[in-house]
């Protein structure tokens, strides 16, 4: 039988002691993290969320708490009485290192297993193995100390929104399936049989109608599902700080979302943040940095060699071009020494991963160069690009040749990759700015058409709306993606809030009018009752807590995360359901080998 809390109240976190507290009578409750049994001393460093304090018990202690503490193991729920002292040798590494506890009354209140591993914060035992026994996991201070974090930032949210007349109001989370990017995860109907609700992409549309509804500023943590493939900053299941503004332009949002980032940024790390952020166009963050949410923080820009090789020999930078594509490049500077054979080897391999067919270099050595290319080409055209490139001795040109979307991604990601491989990044530096002008389509090869770059209701500029129809690539969007240290921490737009613009746009995505009615009937119905001008944008909550807190993995900011195949761990959901279950609903499964044998 365990004991029980009777005639003790907790009168301190372990971790708030201090010298101030000598000689007075407390009660502490926790976790044991650790127990030394030294024969006539016994040591007990107790823990809860505020941290460590040491319980101690010597020839002073009563005999049977004393024989109580020498049964207490790891990870046992303890109540202490007991008198702070000063301790003999100080621990300097814990806040509360100067004092003990001398117990007077110990509670063993639950016994624990032996847990399957250590509860410390360093910790190298493999992630999977944390998630099965994430309750266990989350003990470790690291982890406590990112959730309150994330506490801390949502108050922040509420705080600044509230401050600046914003409402929050929540939407459904059961709602109409809508296409917006990615799949969405579908609830069957029980009453409706055959029929689905879809979990939400985001609020989208229904911040819009709250506009339209007149209540003038809204926000929400909003949770958000999208069924899609998983990385290091994406989950299924996310949360959207999401906010809508009427009658702003893209200038409003932008400052008000500044006004956001400072004040957080202030709260959470005491960082004084400059405002207004730099802006770049969404193309010339693609030409400079490969990519449309760049990390500035270090150099390593691209440089477009296209126009030096149009008529090289070399068939790999021709060919590409005679394609339509381009040749472009990075400098990394000074990196010679580095970068051997061997390394632009991995390189290559990285590239490859980004469907790039090679990566061509020159190493500029001391003791002489080395290249994969500049055989197949004329000395001027070798003077051309590294001219071009700025290129000195001790320096590595990297170049890939390919259709623009290859070339990009590629140099975008080996951008990345080198800064942290050759330690260009200084820590805890923040580097904030807004990509603007985004293009409003992006063509799909996968579907043969064109889609909405952000979504269907983002409104294009004002000047090209003629555009929608006739030069769909050159047609740009009133659209705004803030990028801090080269995550998209969120992104918005101002929205169409003309009904004959929303229909142009449906149509300029290959919605025949039924379909657009079908599937955004009761948007285009609502817009005949008189809509603001509005637009507003979302932040990626995790996102933002793993760059305030310092994590490139967003498992590490939510409590109980799912994995990259969509599963949870802890509970091992998803999960078969009862067959009677699924009657109720009309589904019926169909094993996947059936599926691929009727496909066959
Ligand atoms: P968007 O799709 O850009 O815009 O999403 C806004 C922000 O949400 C974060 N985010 C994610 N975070 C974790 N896991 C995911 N799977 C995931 N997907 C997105 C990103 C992103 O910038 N309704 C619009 C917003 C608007 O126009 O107001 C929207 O959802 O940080
Ligand atoms: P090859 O003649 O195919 O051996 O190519 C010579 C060099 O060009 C090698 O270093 C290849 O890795 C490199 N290369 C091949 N394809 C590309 C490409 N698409 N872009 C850049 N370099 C490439």
């Amino acid at each position: 039988m365990a004991d029980t809390m009777q005639g003790l109240k907790r009168t301190h976190y372990c971790g708030s002691l201090r010298e101030e507290h000598i000689g007075q009578t407390v009660v502490v409750s926790g976790w044991v993290q650790r127990n030394r049994d030294l024969g006539n001393l016994i040591f007990i460093d107790l823990r809860d969320r505020s941290g460590i304090v040491q319980l101690s018990f010597n020839d002073k202690t009563d005999r049977a708490i004393f024989e109580k503490a020498s049964t207490v193991r790891s990870e046992y729920v303890l109540m202490a009485q007991g008198t702070v002292c000063a301790r003999e040798s100080a621990n300097k590494d814990i806040p509360t290192g100067m004092v003990e506890i001398q117990v007077t009354d110990l509670r063993i209140l639950a016994k624990s297993e032996t847990p399957p591993f250590e509860i410390t914060d360093s910790t190298n035992v493999k992630e999977d193995l944390r998630l099965k026994y994430r309750y266990l996991d989350l003990r470790r201070s690291e982890l406590q100390n990112r959730i309150m974090t994330r506490h801390k930032i949502m108050k922040c949210v509420h705080d600044y929104f509230d401050d600046n007349g914003f409402i929050e109001v929540e939407t459904p989370m059961m709602i109409k399936s809508t296409p917006e990017g990615a799949r969405d995860y579908l609830v069957p109907s029980r009453i409706h049989q055959g029929k689905f609700y879809a979990l939400p992409q985001s609020p989208q549309l229904y911040k819009q109608l709250l506009m339209l509804a007149g209540y003038d500023r809204y926000m929400q943590i909003a949770r958000c599902f999208r069924d899609e493939d998983l990385r290091a900053d994406r989950q299924p299941e996310f949360t959207q700080i999401d906010l809508e503004m009427s009658f702003v332009d893209e200038e409003d949002v932008m400052t008000m979302n500044e006004g956001f980032i400072k004040r957080v940024f202030k709260e959470i790390l005491n960082v004084d943040v400059q405002t207004p952020f730099r802006r770049i166009p969404y193309d010339e963050a693609m030409n400079r940095y490969g990519i449309d949410k760049p990390d500035t923080r270090f150099g390593l820009e691209l440089v477009d060699l296209s126009d030096l090789l149009g008529g090289c020999e070399f068939k790999v930078f021709s060919g590409a071009l005679a394609n339509g594509g381009s040749v472009r490049g990075i400098n990394v500077k000074g990196a010679a020494s580095t970068l051997s054979r061997k390394e632009i080897d991995k390189l290559t391999d990285f590239c490859k991963t980004y469907k790039a067919k090679g990566l061509a270099f020159t190493r500029l050595t001391a003791e002489g160069e080395s290249s994969s290319f500049e055989k197949f080409l004329k000395p001027e055209e070798v003077a051309a690009i590294r001219q071009r490139m700025g290129a000195e001795v001790g320096d590595v040109l990297l170049i890939v040749a390919d259709k623009n979307s290859v070339v990009f991604d590629t140099l975008g990601a080996l951008r990345n990759h080198l800064a942290r491989k050759l330690n260009l990044i200084q820590p805890n530096t923040y580097d904030f700015l807004w990509v603007t002008d985004f293009p409003l389509f992006e063509y799909s090869e996968e579907e043969g058409r064109y889609m909405a770059k952000h979504h269907p209701f983002t409104s294009p500029k004002l000047d090209q709306l003629d555009r929608l129809e006739n030069d769909k690539e050159h047609c740009y969007a009133r659209a705004y993606d803030i990028i801090i240290n080269g995550y998209e921490v969120g992104g918005g737009s101002i929205r169409i809030n003309d009904p004959e613009v929303q229909t142009k746009m449906f149509h300029a995505l290959g919605f025949t009018e039924e379909q657009a009615q079908e599937r955004f009937g009761f948007l285009l119905n609502a817009f005949k009752y008189g809509v603001p001008p509005h637009g507003g944008m979302a932040y990626g909550l995790d996102r933002l807590v793993m760059i305030l807190t310092g994590t490139e993995n967003i498992r590490d900011v939510i409590a109980f995360p799912k994995v990259q195949n969509a599963s949870e761990l802890m509970t091992g959901c998803p999960d078969y359901v009862d067959t009677k279950d699924l009657d109720i609903l009309s589904i019926a499964v169909v094993p996947p080998k059936e599926k691929e044998e009727k496909a066959e």
